[in-house]
């Protein structure tokens, strides 16, 4: 078996939606700071009990010489922590950004957006 075999995406998904959603916004704030933001539950709320939920989600960047970054991780509590995170990043190096989210019934979802 390969790594990608177990990785899931848009085609897997069914009434829960798992697929981490990843949102670029260039320059915010006072100091404007380019911010990616990944959540998951963007049209349907996953659950987030200890039984069923979102446990991490992993972001890496494609910079422009296609060298693969890692570009952060977050954990989150069960009830308490909701899947939605922000990485202030130097958008303009990267073509391409890939998420991925785990959730501990359903496995590991992914999803790339490029800039
Ligand atoms: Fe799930």
């Amino acid at each position: 078996m390969k790594f990608k075999e177990i990785l899931k995406d848009t085609e897997a998904e069914g009434k829960e939606k798992h697929l981490p959603v990843i949102e670029i916004g260039k320059g915010r704030g006072k100091s404007e700071v380019d911010v990616v933001r990944v959540f998951v539950g963007k049209e349907v709320q996953h659950p987030n009990t200890i039984e069923h939920h979102i446990s991490w989600i992993e972001l890496f960047g494609v910079k422009q010489d296609g060298q693969i970054v890692d570009l952060g991780r977050a954990a989150f509590a069960p009830e308490f922590t909701n899947p939605n995170i922000r990485f202030q990043v130097p958008v303009d190096q990267f073509k391409v950004f890939c998420a991925l989210s785990y959730c501990n019934v359903h496995g590991v979802w992914q999803n790339c957006i490029e800039t």
